[in-house]
């Protein structure tokens, strides 16, 4: 009876880490508007500068997104874009950008 407690708590924290950044991708992608422009809203850069953002890790983009909202990472055009996006916005955006399924081919 060693787990009787300690599969509840790792159930629960499993369970809380994945809701405290559970991002709405439908959500998000209405932001995503403000967006492609230089991203696409299909995730794939329209400008040179711009990097994918399609199908990229959700925790890797909402790390980006929050690192340019507090200054960590700096650049010209998302240092302007960034600040004005709460965290349920990085939320949505990370998830609606990550879930873009993508194909690769290599070369
Ligand atoms: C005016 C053009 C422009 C707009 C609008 C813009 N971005 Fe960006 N974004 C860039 C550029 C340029 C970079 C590369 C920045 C760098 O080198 O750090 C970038 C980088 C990023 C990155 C980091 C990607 C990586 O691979 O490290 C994320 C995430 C991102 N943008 C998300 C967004 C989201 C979400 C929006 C809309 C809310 C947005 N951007 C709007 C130009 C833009």
């Amino acid at each position: 009876m060693r787990y009787r407690w300690s599969v509840p708590i790792l159930l629960g924290l499993a369970v809380y880490a994945a809701g405290a950044h559970a991002g709405d991708p439908a959500a998000g992608r209405k932001k995503a508007i403000q967006c492609q422009t230089c991203h696409g809203l299909d995730g794939l850069s329209k400008i040179p500068e711009a990097p994918n953002l399609a199908g990229q890790p959700e925790i890797y983009l909402r790390k980006a997104l929050t690192d340019y909202k507090t200054g960590a990472r700096r650049n010209e055009m998302m240092s302007v874009v960034a600040p004005s996006l709460s965290e349920a916005d990085i939320d949505d955006l990370a998830s609606y950008f990550g879930s873009i399924r993508i194909e690769v081919t290599p070369p």
